[in-house]
């Protein structure tokens, strides 16, 4: 099988906004334009599309990111110097936590237009043993 997921489309408030939220969050190269687009690349080949919803309500979506310890301690710095809240539960009542599912660390929070992004550095499911 080669069958990957290349890119999905994000709606946003403002995607340019969104997309330096989520790049300099991440530490991750400035977003790229392709169209409407404001598109970031992460690392296994796909890229988030940011467009503008041009008013429409924009339905929450979420989106989790597989990250390596280290890069937890960058970006959760970086969180918490900015002053993002965060959450250790999807259902957002564990604010100022996180969560240390499967053995690893997870944390939830918001981006600008109100998509519920995730960082884990365990997959869901490996339990360890
Ligand atoms: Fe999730």
């Amino acid at each position: 099988m080669t069958i990957k997921l290349n890119h999905t489309i994000v709606h946003s408030h403002d995607p340019r906004a969104s997309a330096e939220f989520l790049t300099s969050l991440f530490g991750l190269p400035a977003a790229t334009r392709f169209g409407p687009f404001h598109v970031v690349q992460v690392d296994n080949e796909v890229s988030l599309d940011f467009l503008s919803g041009d008013g429409m309500e924009i339905p929450m979506q979420h989106y989790a990111f597989l990250v390596s310890e280290s890069e937890f301690d960058e970006i959760f710095g970086r969180m918490q110097a900015g002053g993002v809240r965060y959450w250790a539960d999807p259902g957002q009542k564990q604010e100022g936590e996180i969560n240390h599912h499967f053995g690893g660390r997870g944390v939830y929070f918001e981006d600008p237009s109100g998509h519920l992004l995730e960082i884990i550095t365990r997959p869901y499911g490996n339990w360890p043993g």
